[in-house]
């Protein structure tokens, strides 16, 4: 068992073992004094692993409750949240009850913004079931739901008591979306870990199965790193966003339909290291994410996906806030007016 401890507004572990999920209760037994829990979870994910999770609670001695919605981001929404709610109420829980989210981000995200806000706070654990949530969206706090008008427009910062990760949950996954969670994984490479870049890059997405323990825990570790630096995002936790500024502006191109957010941000990567990195780490960052089944271009001239990046999240004013890799490691954060990025990007500046 590796655990990795994160210091934020309080300390939590977050567990990492293959078949984790079937002895799960006694380690969220160790981190809550709740009598009942409301495990949340998708429509997929409940038939995969909810009998497994449910049965381990209940051997700790937990009462449990399952909440089940369709899978997919429309769930992530406030119909969903006052679903849950209305759940959480029909079965009395308690503040000092705990809810589980068990799945992938769509499910960390709501589950977590429900626990911040069901009588003002409940305790939250997180059991993520797919590569991103593992090394991204379960680790730091961040909670939400979409509006209309935008994804993870209402949320909160709260942090878990304690994560559980169980890398062999990923062996069910759609080949597709473990791809885009390799996108997040070779991010970390690229904005703090040369090591785990060329170990990436040393294996494919049909191998990488030998090293994903190691490899997990490495991102979790860089995200932990990251987290307590800048637990609630006004500085440097906007390193995480490489790849991100140029990425929004693809989804936001192609109305969200066409590339999934990891495929949008791989070619985010490409296209900012085209600028900033060498001939041949630009090479070795395209090759690593082909081999993972990811795309490092996009058939749209620059000037037609720039003004998408105007209306990016890390926008202060009229700056525009972006992250830089010279070569894989090493991430700075710039800031330009949207004018200035644009010809800078067009080659112009
Ligand atoms: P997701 O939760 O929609 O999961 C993707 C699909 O995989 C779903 O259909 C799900 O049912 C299925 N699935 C989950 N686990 C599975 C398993 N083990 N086997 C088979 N199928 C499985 O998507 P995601 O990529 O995990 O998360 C995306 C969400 O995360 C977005 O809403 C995004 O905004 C959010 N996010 C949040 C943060 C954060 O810091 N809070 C960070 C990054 C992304
Ligand atoms: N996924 C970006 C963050 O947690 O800040």
């Amino acid at each position: 068992m590796k655990t990795i401890t994160v210091h934020a507004s309080h300390t939590y572990p977050i567990y990492v073992q293959n078949g984790l999920l079937s002895d799960c209760g006694s380690y969220i037994r160790q981190n809550t004094k709740a009598a009942s829990v409301a495990v949340i979870t998708d429509d997929i994910v409940q038939k995969l692993y909810s009998d497994a999770v449910l049965s381990s609670l209940q051997k700790a001695g937990f009462r449990t409750e399952r909440f089940v919605f369709p899978n997919g981001e429309a769930s992530k929404c406030a119909k969903t949240l006052l679903d849950v709610y209305d759940f959480l109420c029909e079965k009395q829980f308690t503040r000092t009850d705990a809810i589980i989210a068990l799945g992938g981000g769509v499910v960390g995200d709501l589950a977590g913004f429900a626990a911040a806000t069901y009588l003002r706070g409940m305790d939250f654990i997180q059991i993520p079931t797919t590569l991103l949530a593992q090394v991204d969206s379960s680790v730091g706090g961040k909670t939400a739901i979409d509006l209309k008008g935008g994804k993870n427009l209402v949320g909160a910062f709260k942090q878990p008591v304690c994560v559980l990760c169980d890398p062999n949950t990923l062996q069910t996954l759609p080949p597709a979306i473990f791809s885009d969670g390799m996108g997040e994984v070779v991010k970390y490479g690229m904005i703090r870990d040369a090591k785990l870049f060329e170990l990436l890059a040393a294996h494919t997405q049909e191998n990488i199965f030998s090293v994903l323990e190691e490899v997990i825990c490495t991102c979790i570790s860089i995200k932990r790193d990251v987290v307590e630096a800048d637990e609630f995002d006004t500085g440097e936790r906007m390193i995480l966003n490489y790849g991100h500024t140029l990425g929004h502006a693809i989804e936001g191109y192609y109305h969200y339909e066409t590339y999934s957010h990891g495929s949008a941000v791989a070619i985010g990567m490409c296209l900012m290291a085209e600028k900033t990195c060498s001939p041949e780490q630009t090479a070795a960052l395209k090759a690593c994410l082909e081999a993972y089944h990811l795309p490092t271009s996009v058939p749209v001239p620059m000037a037609e996906l720039l003004p998408f990046c105007g209306v990016d999240k890390k926008r202060a004013g009229s700056q525009l806030r972006y992250i830089v890799c010279e070569t894989a490691g090493k991430a700075e954060i710039r800031t330009a007016s949207v004018t200035d990025f644009a010809a800078w990007m067009e080659g112009n500046a």
